[in-house]
């Protein structure tokens, strides 16, 4: 496939995918955009108005990022457990040990962490998914699993699309009912949609890792930590999801969901900036957009384990755009014209965001926005809410893509930010030492 260009960024041409341009979905379950918050809308859109004469001198990454990284393996995987609110009895722990035991297993019978990779996505019980899911992260910090075996090929080892149970029902989003109309009512809509889109979620940081573990050396090593770390905490919310539903006396799979968030991994398969642009810097920040107004809702429907669950969620998933940016900003640095100031990359970076989604979903840049938790995780509104990106700095770039002298030229480059920043890293420590 040969390069398009698109304004004045020159980038793959990705819409070979027909119904990618407006339809690759946000990371936030239906109602959470709905026509009710219109009056909750007003204060955002000032907000953004604020932010359109916005001049960005330097990035602001996530200030909680290296902590991130460093957290512990959190293995506390009910929500009870967590805030105290329910002891664990017999039949729970039973089921804690056979999971335990399930992403053991899954994690000794990989032969690399993209082998694993594929095996989650190709496995249907989303309790099984983020069982393996934690049991592989969990080997991975240990040691135990390579990232990925000599040869592999990502694109032709990934399965095009996930396994996922009989139920739910896959249908177009517009067929999804909406609170007001759900079977389910209006709490357990809004968690089993939320359970939906963590199971989604899982599935796209696993495709991540193995679809573009063939760029491993070019990309380091963390930029695959990162992404199973994300797919370990999506696999503790989608338990917490389910566990909710369960004390709600409903199903995963009673109602109908749609399929919306896959499409997006599939018009940005090819290009892996094109994913960093659309699932976690778009999609999941969408999702910070949403998440503390469902949770003030579900307060509003009174049921506040259920708004905790939302808010924890939605608090955690701060880091996961803030990893998507960073790593989005890593590779768009590492093919611009080197002598850029810093400021001037992130001007670049946030027009080949843009750039990306007016391509691919350009329904995505309309509010309101989460401004504050966007800015936590290091976007700034210059990426998404801006009109007005006002710069003297030219961006020609050329994105790769299936085209090995491109991939060849992509490696080489990004070794070499890779060897430089590892240099100034360890140059730091020993002055701080
Ligand atoms: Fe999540
Ligand atoms: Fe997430």
């Amino acid at each position: 496939m040969r390069l398009a260009r698109i304004g004045a960024v020159t980038t793959r041409r990705i819409g070979a995918h027909p119904r990618a341009r407006v339809r690759v979905g946000a990371i936030a379950p239906s109602g959470a955009h709905d026509a009710h918050d219109a009056h909750e809308r007003a204060p955002m859109r000032r907000r953004k108005h604020q932010h359109q004469q916005h001049k960005i001198v330097a990035p602001s990454p996530w200030i909680g990022l290296e902590r991130w990284r460093a957290l512990a393996i959190d293995d506390r995987r009910r929500w009870g457990a967590l805030d105290g609110a329910r002891e664990p009895n017999d039949a729970v722990e039973g089921d804690v040990n056979v999971m335990r035991e399930m992403g053991e297993r899954a994690a000794s019978e990989a032969s690399c962490v993209a082998s694993a990779a594929r095996h989650i996505v190709a496995t249907a019980d989303p309790r099984a998914k983020a069982a393996m899911s934690h049991g592989v992260y969990k080997a991975l910090l240990r040691g135990e699993l390579e990232i990925v075996r000599e040869g592999w090929d990502g694109a032709r080892e990934m399965p095009a699309k996930p396994a996922r149970p009989a139920e739910p029902k896959l249908v177009p989003p517009k067929e999804v009912p909406s609170p007001k109309t759900s079977p389910l009512g209006r709490v357990a809509h809004v968690m089993h949609n939320l359970a939906h889109i963590e199971l989604n979620a899982i599935d796209l940081a696993w495709d991540t890792i193995g679809r573009y573990a063939s760029l491993r050396g070019a990309l380091p090593d963390q930029f695959f930590i990162d992404f199973a770390h994300v797919a370990d905490d999506e696999s503790r919310h989608l338990l917490w999801c389910l566990q909710r539903l369960d004390e709600l006396g409903v199903r995963y799979g009673d109602m109908v969901a749609h399929d919306v968030l896959w499409e997006g991994a599939e018009a940005t398969a090819n290009d892996p900036l094109a994913r960093l642009a659309v699932v976690p810097c778009m999609q999941e920040a969408r999702g910070l957009d949403a998440g503390p107004r469902l949770a003030e809702r579900l307060v509003g429907f009174g049921d506040p384990r259920s708004a905790a669950i939302v808010r924890r969620i939605s608090d955690e998933e701060v880091g996961h755009v803030a990893v998507g940016a960073t790593w989005f900003r890593t590779v768009c640095a590492a093919l611009d014209d080197k002598t850029l100031d810093e400021a001037a990359r992130e001007v670049v970076a946030a027009k080949t965001f843009r750039a990306y989604i007016e391509k691919l979903a350009p329904d995505a840049l309309r509010g309101p926005f989460n401004v504050d938790d966007r800015a936590r995780a290091g976007i700034d509104p210059l990426w998404y809410a801006s009109d007005d990106i006002t710069t003297s700095v030219k961006v020609e770039k050329h994105v790769w893509d299936a085209d090995p002298e491109i991939m060849d030229a992509l490696r080489r480059r990004l070794s070499t930010v890779v060897a430089v920043e590892e240099a100034s890293a360890s140059q730091t420590s020993s002055s701080n030492a």
